[in-house]
Formats: structure tokens, C-alpha cells, sequence
């Protein structure tokens, strides 16, 4: 962890695992270290990152005008998989926020995120911009050996995976605008729209394809593509891989990628899944969607992203 620490303050770039999926990690305040980002991901430089920071404590330090609401949500959330948008302080500066007046920030909630955090904070640092380690539009890394798969031959000699096993939940956080009067999600996850009123005491508008912000590149239509083709709610053929819930038997032929019991397994293995069908080479994966609401609702909207042409 010290020597990680090291490396960010050094400028170089840290992959390192967090609940959701894994992030590709650079010192915040570095304009250098954080172009790299945009480089080794092939990202557009117009889409924000998301500030990690060790806790809520430090929202302060990236963030102004912090609404009672969403001090309300760092409280009951943070550690977790949910990302609160706020009004930037000076700190935040345009390479962070894509220019924008508003600023995304996290505390997760995995260990070696923690403790990484927690060293970086000791040699002087204030935040980590990580977005997921993956190759801009591809699916998002659950695992160090699919970020060295993603990035591996982009990184440098001085840059480090660190690997913290596989990501529990499996769909990246939820992200919540918290710049406005009211409490907005730009992307589901596993903090669901429940549990934000129900923190909150508010109504929330609900996440809608008509939020037209091309900033959130996870709101991009298409977006956690794998190289198969993805076909939703449709029969599986002979050759095809097939993503369904365990009730749902595998018809002859066809390459069965998971068989998830819950609706949380299905999140925390679907990337898993779908880089599998990579692996083998299919050209057609089926997944057929969970029902009912919160989670369910974030790996639909996941699911319709990889569909997606
Ligand atoms: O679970 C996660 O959130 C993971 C882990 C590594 O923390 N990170 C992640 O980052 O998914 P990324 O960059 O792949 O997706 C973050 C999304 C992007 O679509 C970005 O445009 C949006 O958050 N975002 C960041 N700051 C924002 C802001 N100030 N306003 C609106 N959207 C913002
Ligand atoms: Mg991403």
C-alpha cells in the first residue's frame, strides 16, 4: 500500500479493486498523471471523473455548497457503491470535472480502496480520480486479470495493478446529482431510488433516458459492450452463450455463462460473464432480464447498454 501510495504521488497510475468494479487510480490533483487516464482508457477528455476519497470528512475538500440531503446520503452510504455529484470547490479543477462547475465523488467501501486511500492521504494526497479500468464503451473490470487484460499493454513500467480478488457488487455505483434542489440519479446501481428517499425524505425523479447529459458516459446508449452481440429476452440457439437465472434451464447446445440464484449475483457476475463469451470466442450471447425493481433495475439498464448497437 506504501509503495502504491508512492506511485500516485509519483504521477503514476494505480488500478485498484473497489466494491463495485475496479478503477484505474491517479493522483486528483495531477493534470499529468490524470491525462494518462484519458489515454490509456481511449476516453473522450469532456467526460468527468470520479474523485475517491477516504471519507465523507473530505467532501469538503472537492465539494462546496453541500446540501443537507446529501450529507444525509454520505452518512448512511459512504462506504459504498454510490458517487454524489456536488458544486466543485477550487480544488476540482477542468481536468477533473470535464470543465463542469460540478464535481463526482466517492468513498468505497473495499478494503485495499480504503487502505490505499488512507496511504495516499500520508504522503500528502487528497483524492484519487479513478474511472473504471477498462477501454472507453468496453465492459467495465471485476477483476486485477481483467484490467491487465483491458490495459496491460497501455500501462507503463511504473504503474501498478493491485488485486483485491473479485468486485462483490459487480455494477458501478450509482451516481446521484446532488447540484440541484432535489436528489437526481444520473446511473442506477445498488443504491436504488428506495433507498435514496428513504435516506433523504425526498421524492427523487427517477434515472430517465430523457436526462440528456452526454457527460455521464455510462448514460452513452451504448456503452459495456462486450464483442459478442447481445440479445435480450429472446431464445437461445445451439452455439449461443446464455446469461439467465438459475430457474431457467439451458436449452441443448447452447454455452450456459451464469445461472444467478439473485438478483445480486447476477450484478456482482454478469461483467464476468460477458467477458467469458469473449473468451470463448461466441458471437451471440442471450441474457434474459431480471423483473422487479432496485438492483434489477441496474443490471437492466446495464443489459440494454451492452445490447445496444
Ligand atoms: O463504481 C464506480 O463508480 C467506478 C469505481 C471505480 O468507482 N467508477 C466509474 O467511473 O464507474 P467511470 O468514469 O467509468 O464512470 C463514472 C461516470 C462517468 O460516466 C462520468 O461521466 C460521470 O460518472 N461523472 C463523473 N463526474 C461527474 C459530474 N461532475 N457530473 C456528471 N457526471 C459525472
Ligand atoms: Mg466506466
Amino acid at each position: 500500500m506504501a509503495r502504491a501510495a508512492l506511485a500516485l504521488q509519483a504521477g503514476n497510475l494505480v488500478a485498484f479493486p473497489t466494491e463495485t468494479v475496479y478503477g484505474l487510480g491517479a493522483d486528483a490533483e495531477n493534470a499529468d498523471a490524470v491525462a494518462r487516464i484519458y489515454s490509456v482508457k481511449g476516453r473522450p477528455t469532456d467526460h468527468p471523473l470520479i474523485v475517491h476519497i477516504e471519507s465523507a470528512d473530505r467532501m469538503g475538500d472537492w465539494s462546496s455548497d453541500i446540501p443537507t440531503f446529501a450529507s444525509a446520503l454520505a452518512r448512511d452510504y459512504w462506504p459504498g457503491p454510490m458517487t454524489l455529484v456536488l458544486s466543485r470547490s477550487k480544488l476540482a479543477e477542468d481536468f477533473i470535472t470535464g470543465s463542469q462547475e460540478s464535481v463526482g465523488l466517492r468513498v468505497p467501501a473495499h478494503p485495499l480502496a480504503l487502505a490505499l486511500l488512507q496511504e495516499f492521504v500520508k504522503v500528502g494526497g487528497r483524492g484519487i480520480a479513478a474511472p473504471s479500468a477498462n477501454r472507453f464503451g468496453a465492459v467495465s473490470p471485476t477483476s486485477a486479470e481483467a484490467v491487465q487484460e483491458e490495459l496491460g499493454q497501455f500501462l507503463g513500467k511504473e504503474d501498478l495493478i493491485l488485486d483485491g480478488g473479485p468486485s462483490l457488487v459487480g455494477v458501478e455505483s450509482t451516481i446521484i446529482d446532488c447540484s440541484g434542489e432535489l436528489p437526481k440519479i444520473l446511473r442506477l446501481g445498488a443504491i436504488t431510488k428506495e433507498m435514496i428517499e428513504e435516506t433523504t425524505g425526498l421524492m427523487i425523479s427517477g434515472h430517465s433516458a430523457a436526462n440528456p447529459s452526454p457527460r455521464v458516459s455510462g448514460s452513452l446508449d451504448s456503452h459495456y459492450s462486450p464483442k459478442a452481440k447481445v440479445l435480450l429476452d429472446v431464445i437461445a440457439e445451439a452455439g449461443d452463450g446464455l446469461i439467465a437465472p438459475d430457474q431457467i434451464p439451458t436449452p441443448h447446445g447452447v454455452i450456459r455463462l451464469m445461472a444467478p440464484a439473485t438478483n445480486e449475483q447476477y450484478a456482482r457476475d454478469l461483467y464476468r460473464a460477458l467477458r467469458s463469451a469473449d473468451h470463448q470466442g461466441l458471437e451471440v450471447v442471450v441474457a434474459l432480464q431480471p423483473g422487479g425493481d432496485g438492483l434489477a433495475e441496474a443490471i437492466r439498464d446495464r443489459l440494454q447498454r451492452a445490447a445496444h448497437e
